[in-house]
C-alpha cells in the first residue's frame, strides 16, 4: 500500500519497496519501540524474545503510532486505549472489554525484516526482487568490523549513493585529505556488470591518511579501490593498500523520502586493529560532511536517469553505470531517490 503523503512516483515507489534497506542497526534495539521512516512508510522496531520486530506505526484501533506505546509481558501495548500485540502480530486483549472476541483484522502490519551485518533490514514488499546485498568481510575473521553513527542528510539515496561511487571529486572535496588539488587527473577505469549491479576498479597515487602504511618515501604509494555496487543503494568499497592492508566501508543509503537520506557505515579492517577507532572516526566524519555540503546543494534533488540530462565526462563511467542500473530495475527517467 502506498503511503500518505508518498514523495515519489508510484512506479519509483513500488519499485524500490521491493529491495531490502536497513532500518536500524541492532545494538540500536531494545524492549523500548521506536519509530524510523523509511520510503515514506512509518514503521516501529523493536526486539521481543520471539525476535525483531518491524510494522507499520499504526494501531488500526483508531490510528495511534506503536513507537509511542510500550513493551509489557513480551507484547507491545498501543499508547492510546491499552491494547496489546502479541509477537506473531494478533491482538490479544482490548482492555475495554477482556471478554469480547477480538477482531481477526486488528493485528500488527509487520513487514518482511532480517538482522544481518549488525544491521536490521526490511522489505516492504512481501516478495523480496533480490538478497540482502553481500558484505563477504563480516563473517571473514581475519577482519575486525565496526560501525559509526548513520547520517541523516537531506538529499536523495541516488545522489548520495552516486556520491559515494564518484572518483574524480577527491581532489576537491576532499582536498588534503584523499587527494590533492595538484593531483586531480583520474586514469582509465572500467566497469564490469556483476549479478545485482556492476564493479569497478580504480587506482590512486594519493596516501591515505587513515592507514598507517606511508607508500614509500614521499608517502605516496599506489593504492587500489574496488567498488561492488548492488541495486539500488548498497556501495562496497575495498581499498587496498601496499603492504596488502584492506579497508572496507559498506555505505548504504535508506530512503527515508525522496529528499532525505538515512546513510548507515559498516567498515572492517584487516590492519592496523590495536588502534583506537577516534582517529578514523573524525577522519570520517569530516569526509561525510565534506560530501554532504555538496550533495545537500545539488539539483534537482533527484537523480537524472536520462543521460542526456547532465553532461558526462570519462572519469563518470561508474555513475553512467550506475544510472543505467537504477534504469534497469525499472526506476523512472527522473527518479526521486
Ligand atoms: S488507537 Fe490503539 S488502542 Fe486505540
Ligand atoms: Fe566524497
Amino acid at each position: 500500500m502506498i503511503p500518505r503523503n508518498c514523495s515519489f512516483p508510484v512506479h519509483d515507489w513500488t519499485t524500490l519497496s521491493s529491495y531490502w534497506h536497513p532500518v536500524a542497526f541492532c545494538s540500536d534495539l531494545s524492549d523500548r519501540p521506536f519509530s524510523v521512516t523509511l520510503l515514506d512508510e512509518e514503521l516501529v522496531v523493536y526486539r521481543s524474545a520471539g525476535g525483531i520486530v518491524v510494522a507499520r506505526d499504526l494501531c488500526l484501533h483508531r490510528g495511534a503510532p506503536l513507537s509511542a506505546g510500550w513493551i509489557e509481558a513480551d507484547e507491545i501495548v498501543c499508547p492510546y486505549h491499552g491494547f496489546r500485540y502479541g509477537t506473531n502480530g494478533r491482538c490479544t486483549k482490548i482492555p475495554a472489554h477482556p471478554d469480547a472476541p477480538i477482531p481477526a483484522k486488528l493485528s500488527l502490519q509487520t513487514v518482511l525484516s532480517e538482522e544481518r551485518y549488525g544491521l536490521v533490514w526490511a522489505c516492504l514488499s512481501r516478495e523480496p526482487r533480490s538478497p540482502i546485498p553481500q558484505f563477504p568481510q563480516f563473517t571473514d575473521p581475519t577482519f575486525q568490523h565496526f560501525h559509526f553513527e548513520a547520517l541523516d542528510w537531506n538529499c536523495s539515496a541516488g545522489r548520495s549513493t552516486e556520491g559515494f561511487l564518484d572518483v574524480s571529486h577527491f581532489a576537491w572535496v576532499h582536498a588534503g585529505v584523499l587527494c590533492s588539488r595538484d593531483n586531480p587527473v583520474i586514469p582509465e577505469y572500467s566497469v564490469y556488470p556483476s549479478e545485482n549491479g556492476f564493479g569497478f576498479e580504480y587506482a590512486s597515487t594519493y596516501a591515505n591518511p587513515i592507514n598507517s602504511d606511508p607508500g614509500d618515501a614521499e608517502g605516496l604509494a599506489l593504492w587500489r579501490r574496488l567498488y561492488e555496487l548492488t541495486v539500488p543503494f548498497a556501495a562496497l568499497l575495498v581499498t587496498v593498500y601496499p603492504r596488502g592492508g584492506q579497508l572496507v566501508i559498506f555505505n548504504i543509503s535508506a530512503p527515508t523520502s525522496a529528499k532525505r537520506t538515512r546513510i548507515y557505515k559498516l567498515y572492517a579492517r584487516n590492519f592496523d586493529q590495536d588502534e583506537p577507532l577516534e582517529r578514523m572516526r573524525a577522519l570520517e566524519n569530516r569526509i561525510y560532511e565534506e560530501d554532504r555540503f555538496v550533495m545537500e546543494k545539488q539539483r534537482p534533488e533527484e537523480l537524472p536517469i536520462d543521460l542526456h540530462e547532465e553532461v558526462h565526462i570519462r572519469a563518470d563511467r561508474a555513475s553512467i553505470m550506475y544510472r543505467k542500473a537504477l534504469s534497469g530495475i525499472g526506476l523512472g527517467r527522473t527518479f526521486t531517490a
